[in-house]
């Protein structure tokens, strides 16, 4: 006989919700209609910055990666013969494995890179001539490397797209395309020009210093009219905050943007809050604003919702893990279907996924 403690520790619920909240993309779905053009641009790009993204290719792949979310097992051989070269110089939970996850997911094969130390690199080899490499061994790479220059440098010697997956404070491209995809889903109507309620935005972060911040903000200002306000919270001089230019430019893109350090009085006011405590810096992490703390009785709006990065500190209290305004799981989940349309585009694959090209 099985002891009866035993039993119950091994049993699991699989009915239980992922996700919380109405993450379903079949509403974004329907409110994007197909235009493939826009994702065949995507076929000779290296995924850089989120600069790079005009609005029109921004839908076109919020639109795949719903297709994708809302038909999981329907693509199974997207990527099938293609080669992706995972190359992880940095920790990393969801973005190597939802970027692998992903790759699998449509059908590819994978060669994964998790120490630089396992290659030529520690015998001095350079980075030019390891992308050398990398364009006789795969069809796409997908590089975290702490060192800011690194993608760019390999950028020069590639012939294969290269997917920048976090360079040190700079940016992190996919993952701001993940949130934006989570905020289009809860909220498709903020795609309309104008929209009919636009959102207040508040965002617990250093611009300046983390690469989530900084690509998520670029890609908001493809949005202004979406955004009534952006609330920066954070525990320094302005000047510190952004780095030079960064605010210039958000304004001169439309947003209203606004820093302050009283943290609950913009909490309460936001219909999204974004919180991130962590920068990665050189070979460690740094944490900003640790005072601010969310929980299930911070004061927001009923129908506010949470968006992190992950990984989570003491910012982001577990309380909230059951509640509505938990999206952050979401968003962590979505990022497999964004990564999925994206990596279809830049390896070609598109037109045997689009209904109309
Ligand atoms: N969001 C994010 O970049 O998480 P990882 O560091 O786990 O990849």
């Amino acid at each position: 006989m099985v002891d009866p403690e035993l039993k119950d520790i091994v049993q699991f619920d699989r009915k239980k919700p992922d996700v919380y909240g109405n993450a379903h993309p079949k509403s974004l779905l329907r409110s994007i209609m197909e235009d493939g053009e826009p994702l065949e641009k995507l076929t000779n790009q290296h995924i850089y910055s989120s600069e790079q993204f005009d609005r029109k290719t921004l839908l076109q792949l919020f639109r795949l990666a719903a297709k994708y979310e809302a038909n999981p097992g329907r693509f199974s051989a997207s990527l099938q013969g293609q080669i992706l070269i995972s190359a992880f110089y940095e920790p990393s939970t969801r973005t190597r494995l939802s970027f692998e996850s992903a790759w699998h997911r449509l059908g590819g094969d994978i060669m994964s890179i998790t120490d630089r130390s396992t290659t030529g690199i520690a015998k001095g080899e350079s980075l030019s001539d390891v992308a050398e490499m990398f364009n006789n061994y795969g069809d796409c790479v997908v590089l975290r490397d702490s060192n800011e220059a690194s993608v760019k440098e390999m950028m020069d010697s590639l012939r294969i797209p290269i997917i920048n997956a976090g360079n040190g404070l700079d940016e992190h491209p996919t993952q701001a395309l993940a949130d934006l995809y989570t905020i289009f889903k809860w909220r498709p109507d903020l795609i309309e020009e104008p929209p009919e309620n636009p959102i207040e935005i508040c965002i617990i972060g250093m611009p300046s210093k983390m690469r989530t911040v900084r690509s998520l903000l670029k890609l908001i200002a493809k949005f202004p009219l979406s955004f009534s306000k952006v609330t920066i919270v954070a525990n320094e001089k302005e000047s510190a905050v952004f780095s030079k230019g960064q605010k210039e430019q958000l304004t001169a893109a439309g947003l209203n943007v606004e820093v302050t350090n009283a943290f609950s009085d913009a909490a309460k006011l936001a219909d999204v809050v974004y919180i991130n405590a962590i920068a990665w810096e050189g070979n460690t992490f740094k944490e900003y604003g640790a005072k601010y703390q969310l929980s299930n009785s911070s004061p927001l709006k009923p129908q506010a919702i949470i968006l992190h990065p992950l990984a989570r500190g003491e910012e982001l209290c577990t309380s909230l893990d059951d509640t509505p305004h938990n999206w952050y799981f979401a968003q962590a989940r979505g990022a497999v279907f964004l990564r999925q349309a994206l990596l279809t585009c830049l390896v070609r694959r598109v037109e045997r996924v689009l209904d109309i090209i």
